[in-house]
């Protein structure tokens, strides 16, 4: 990857996650000195570095790891969250310092001793199904998982569940909804993630992303 890109050589496709994750590596990628769209893209998936040698491929955050095992994109962003429930296949060279929070198993904050204790069957609610069912089996538990898509704090409190899984920042909304933290299942952040063909086919400049964001991050305060 150079300043001034070779425009015979094909672009470097990136899979970001839209929303707040996608906004802090398109920063630290430009503070990298990696090519960056310039401007607003408004609605547009596909966003070229000016110069044309990087393309940004914005996705649904848990299909990033899709498009990143399949080849669609070269390298992708996404949270380990994201990564772990996903069972893709792909590099994982570098972390990266954002994104920080946890997977956590909630209870009811006048329940809290019971996850693992109950002799039948808990039901649990959650948006990471394998992470969960992985998380039980391990300690022998038979859980009914219930997969959501979001607003899993709600299953406790309309009786669809008796725990959730889900991920937790602030702890606000489990707070806010009566719920309290009980195991951390992941310790997650954002992770680089490489296509494990593209990453023999387009080495050069694959690693060239890699040691610009390794300088980068190396400069920075702790
Ligand atoms: C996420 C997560 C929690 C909340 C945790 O939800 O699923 O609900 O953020 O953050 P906190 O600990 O800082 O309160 P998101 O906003 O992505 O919406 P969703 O519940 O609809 O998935």
């Amino acid at each position: 990857m150079t300043g001034h890109p070779d425009a015979n050589r094909s672009p470097l496709m990136v899979a970001l996650p839209k929303g707040r994750l996608a906004h802090q590596t398109l920063e630290m990628f430009a503070a990298a000195g990696l090519p960056t769209p310039s401007g607003d893209n408004g609605r547009k998936l596909i966003m070229e570095s000016a110069g044309g040698a990087m393309h940004y491929v914005m996705a649904k955050p848990a299909d990033v790891p899709t498009f990143v095992e399949y080849g669609a994109a070269d390298l992708g962003v996404c949270g380990l969250d994201t990564l772990r429930e996903s069972q893709r296949h792909v590099y994982e060279p570098l972390l990266l310092p954002f994104g920080f929070c946890r997977l956590c198993l909630a209870a009811p904050a006048d329940r809290p001793d019971t996850p693992l204790r109950y002799e039948s069957q808990p039901r649990v609610a959650t948006k990471y199904p394998n992470l969960t069912a992985e998380f039980f089996r391990a300690r022998g538990v038979n859980a009914e998982i219930i997969a959501l898509n979001g607003s899993v704090e709600l299953g406790p409190l309309v009786g669809l569940a008796h725990l959730i899984v889900d991920v937790v920042e602030t702890g606000n909304t489990l707070r806010a909804n009566g719920l309290v933290e009980t195991r951390t299942i992941l310790e997650i952040q954002a992770v680089l993630i490489v296509n494990r063909a593209a990453y023999h086919l387009k080495r050069a400049a694959i690693e060239q992303v890699i040691d610009r964001l390794r300088t980068h991050l190396a400069a920075q305060p702790t």
